[in-house]
């Protein structure tokens, strides 16, 4: 089993952005346990970034036929991006929206998310452990 994990714009800055509400492991950090739950689970994992929503568009296309299961974290994208939406249906690849904060208890605009009719479900607000998280329902999907 595949799983590729997308982050959007600003999750290059964890870390040193907004620690106290996106806490101090940095990207490479959450990838780092991401892959070492994956191994024991054995799942195969990639993991990227991209401050571009073309760029997260067209990954999102290329994980056609790659990959089994999507894990993403759109950031800002997820309140604004009907491209990233109109991608997840397009591919049909089940879909996983996850963020470190909880959207739900954050200003009011984070309340919508465009991506979240086309996901499979969405996990929020346990830092970096909603990636893992992510992984054991990617995981469930596939009935292993
Ligand atoms: C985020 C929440 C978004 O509202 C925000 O724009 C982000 C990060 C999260 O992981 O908590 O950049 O997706």
């Amino acid at each position: 089993m595949k799983i590729l994990y997308l982050n959007g714009p600003n999750l290059n800055l964890l870390g040193q952005r907004e620690p106290e509400v996106y806490g101090r492991t940095t990207l490479a950090g959450i990838e780092a346990e991401v892959r070492k739950r994956a191994e024991k689970l054995g799942t195969k994992i990639e993991f990227k970034q991209s401050n571009l929503e073309g760029e997260l568009v067209t990954w999102i296309h290329e994980a056609k036929g790659e990959f089994d299961v999507i894990v993403l974290n759109a950031a800002a994208y997820t309140h604004t991006s009907v491209a990233l939406r109109d991608a997840i249906a397009a591919v049909a690849i089940p879909t996983i929206e996850v963020h470190l904060s909880n959207v739900h208890a954050r200003e009011k605009f984070r309340r919508r998310s465009l991506i979240a009719p086309v996901c499979i479900g969405q996990i929020t607000g346990f830092g970096t452990n909603s990636y893992i998280l992510a992984l054991e329902a990617a995981v469930n999907i596939n009935g292993q």
